[in-house]
């Protein structure tokens, strides 16, 4: 996993910033129902989406929660009182104490199947019966729109993905927790150029590939041969899955 306390401040600027926020942030509001009041966003990183999912309703309580400092003093700014830093595979939180818990951008990053199933397990846990669990899922393939970046990308060795559609459906089932609709968003500026795809392959952005290995730097070669070397290929667009539990 990549460094989150280093990636702090680069974070917003690099994840497409205000736009992606908000249609994140437009797509957890449209699944989740009128009547929810209390919200965790674990993993809520610099806050810039749980920032306006607590503006985007009136009535919704939202508490963040993130395991690195960093993320936490950028999203304890926006959302002051509201955010605690936690491990979500031990929340600190009673059972049953939220309407809806939220994980954007999480489960990818989590390598151990059990380190996923304990994140599962609570966010389950802190909902209440009824309650909503949304999470992004696929993220690694979203970002494969078949453009020629991509072409120059399938020799890189690939691991089955911890957020697969399949997988957290599976491990969500064991904790009470039911497939209750879909919503997508796009990666408003996630597109990747060649340029900027080589400086993630340098930066360790890309889990199976080891900065500097030989393979690493023949694809960063085959890259530096493309053309429009600034040009962002088109944007991914992310998909969302909602659990209701039993
Ligand atoms: C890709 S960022 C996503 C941040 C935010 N949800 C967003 O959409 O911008 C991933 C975040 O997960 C956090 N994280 C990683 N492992 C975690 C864990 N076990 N518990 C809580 N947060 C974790 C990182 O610190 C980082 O802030």
């Amino acid at each position: 996993m990549l460094d989150y306390e280093r990636e702090a401040d680069v974070y917003d600027a690099t994840r497409g910033g205000e736009p992606r926020a908000e249609a994140a942030a437009d797509a957890l509001l449209g699944l989740l129902p009128e009547d929810t009041g209390r919200l965790l966003d674990v993993a809520c990183g610099t806050g810039s989406v749980t920032r306006r999912l607590a503006a985007g309703r009136p009535g919704l309580r939202v508490t963040g929660a993130d395991l690195a400092d960093a993320m936490t003093r950028y999203s304890a700014a926006r959302l002051p009182g509201a955010v605690v830093r936690a491990d979500s595979r031990r929340l600190p939180f009673p059972d049953g104490t939220f309407d809806a818990v939220t994980s954007v951008w999480l489960l990818h990053l989590i390598d151990d199947p059990d380190d996923v199933r304990a994140i599962l397990r609570e966010c389950a846990r802190v909902l209440r019966p009824g309650g909503m669990y949304l999470t992004t899922v696929d993220k690694a393939e979203a970002h494969d729109v078949g453009s020629d970046i991509d072409a120059v990308l399938v020799p890189r060795p690939r691991h089955p993905a911890p957020d697969a559609s399949e997988t957290v459906a599976a491990h969500a089932a064991v904790y009470g927790l039911v497939p209750a609709g879909q919503a997508r968003f796009p990666g408003v500026g996630q597109g990747r150029s060649p340029r900027s795809t080589v400086a993630d392959l340098r930066r360790g952005w890309f889990t199976t590939l080891t900065p500097g290995s030989p393979l690493a730097e023949q694809l960063a070669a085959d890259l530096g041969t493309l053309p429009d070397q600034d040009r962002p290929r088109p944007d991914p667009v992310f998909t969302l899955q909602a659990f209701r539990k039993g």
